[in-house]
């Protein structure tokens, strides 16, 4: 059985909400799921699973999460060659071009570590709603896809 670890940042509880989607429909698909906040999560336990899943929150005009800081800066030291990986988030598109800045930075700081993309960016606008639903699933699909 594939295994996937989904780490989400949040404060107001939309990256949680969007963690819990995915984890949803990994399970649903027979991936053994891992889902745990950022600042609880050792960047390392990824090289650990076959699926790395991070949902980050963007704030202060562009900036990652506070509390990630530590997990962003060690994704430099871990070797996630051989592993998929996916990033979607939630932003408030009022913020322009720094609309969802953390998702990209997730997704090069995963891509540098060596892990190979699954799935496009998501990016959503504050809480994810139907449409989104039917997106994330569809995330989660290609994800699973993309490990057989
Ligand atoms: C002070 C402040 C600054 C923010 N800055 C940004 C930003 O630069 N880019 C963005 O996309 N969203 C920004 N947001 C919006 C949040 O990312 C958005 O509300 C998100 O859904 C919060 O996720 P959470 O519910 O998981 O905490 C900001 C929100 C606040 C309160």
């Amino acid at each position: 059985m594939a295994t996937a670890h989904v780490v989400f940042a949040t404060i107001t509880g939309n990256n949680e909400d969007i963690a819990d989607i995915i984890t949803e429909k990994l399970e649903q698909l027979g991936v053994d799921v891992t889902e745990s906040e950022i600042s609880q999560t050792d960047a390392d336990s990824l090289e650990k699973t076959d699926i790395a899943v991070i949902c980050p929150y963007t704030y202060d005009e562009g900036q990652l999460p506070e509390e990630g800081m530590d997990f962003y800066d060690d994704l430099q030291d871990v070797d996630l060659s051989g592993k998929v990986y996916g990033v979607a988030g939630s932003g408030d598109t009022f913020y322009g071009d720094d609309f969802c800045v953390a998702v990209d930075a997730f997704g090069k700081a995963l891509k540098d570590a060596g892990a190979a993309q699954g799935a496009d960016n998501v990016k959503i606008n504050l809480e994810p709603e139907d449409d989104d639903i039917k997106t994330l699933d569809a995330f989660a699909e290609k994800l699973v896809n993309k490990a057989k």
